[in-house]
């Protein structure tokens, strides 16, 4: 039995006020989820980084509610000691206020989830504080916005110049004021992340925004070098899990040429009569 255990919303914040920084992983299924769950990490993200991570998409754009829901619905089986985002996929809460709340309850309510993530500053605000009233816990998105990467002229820096470093401050004061608990930043420079930390109350949750925020985020599969089409600037990989995994693989296949798996201590090896073997 672990005696880790779950943070709520309000640990969020108090972890900020104590400057006691915290980690923020993603799991998209039960298996990696319980593995997670049995480390220190804090949080899990099932992210629609689950488009390119688990179903090869090129993006997260694709990615749809009925996507998301089993695979959100299995890491929180899989994670009870640990708090579990439910990220809601592109066009699931664009059309208007009424299909973000109704996603955002399917989201919650269906999956189990401890809050929900939606990408976007400024312009996604009212609905976001239209969810928060119907009391579903919001994390807030921004800087790079993946669903919407293609209008930001591709994965890129965002915050790069004056003007658009003030941008996301406003964003980020917009989003606080609409009741987010606490906010992704992704892939701004590390002095931008900074003065967003300083400056907006609730938590900073940083992706490639250097070290000053409150809390580091990184998806596990790129963090333990699992995930082979592409590596970001930002990501260190703290293990070589797919080489260890390719090595095993080649090991199973060697050994059952060979003719050494599958020894007695892998087999049932009960004598019956008429099927005896040699050996
Ligand atoms: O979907 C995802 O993995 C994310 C992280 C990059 C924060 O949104």
């Amino acid at each position: 039995m672990s005696d880790k255990k779950k943070m709520t919303i309000f640990d969020f914040q108090k972890y900020k006020d104590e400057g006691k920084k915290f980690t923020y992983v993603t799991a998209y299924d039960y298996t990696m989820a319980s593995i997670i769950d049995q480390s220190e990490t804090e949080v899990i993200l099932v992210g629609d980084s689950l488009g390119m991570i688990m179903l090869g998409y090129s993006g997260t754009t694709p990615v749809t509610m009925e996507e998301m829901i089993p695979h959100v619905r299995s890491v929180v089986k899989g994670a009870p000691n640990t708090f579990v985002i439910g990220d809601m996929p592109f066009g699931a809460y664009h059309e208007s206020k009424e299909q973000a709340i109704h996603n955002a309850v399917r989201m919650y309510k269906e999956t189990g989830c401890d809050c929900i993530k939606m990408e976007g500053g400024v312009e996604m605000a009212e609905t976001i504080e239209a969810i928060v009233k119907v009391g579903i816990p919001v994390m807030g998105h921004i800087g790079l916005t993946p669903q919407t990467a293609g209008s930001l002229g591709g994965f890129k820096v965002q915050g790069g110049t004056p003007e658009r470093a003030a941008k996301l401050i406003e964003d980020a004061k917009r989003l606080e004021e609409a009741g987010v608990f606490s906010m992704v930043v992704e892939c701004v420079p590390k002095g931008v992340a900074k003065k967003l930390t300083e400056t907006i109350k609730v938590p900073i949750l940083g992706i490639g925004a250097g070290p000053y925020v409150d809390c580091q985020v990184l998806v596990t599969q790129d963090m333990l070098d699992m995930y082979g089409d592409f590596t970001p600037k930002f990501v260190k990989h703290f293990a070589h899990i797919r080489q260890e995994m390719i090595k095993g693989l080649n090991l199973f296949h060697e050994e059952t040429l060979n003719g050494t798996f599958p020894s007695n201590e892998y087999s049932f090896n009960a004598k019956v009569e008429g099927y005896e073997v040699d050996e």
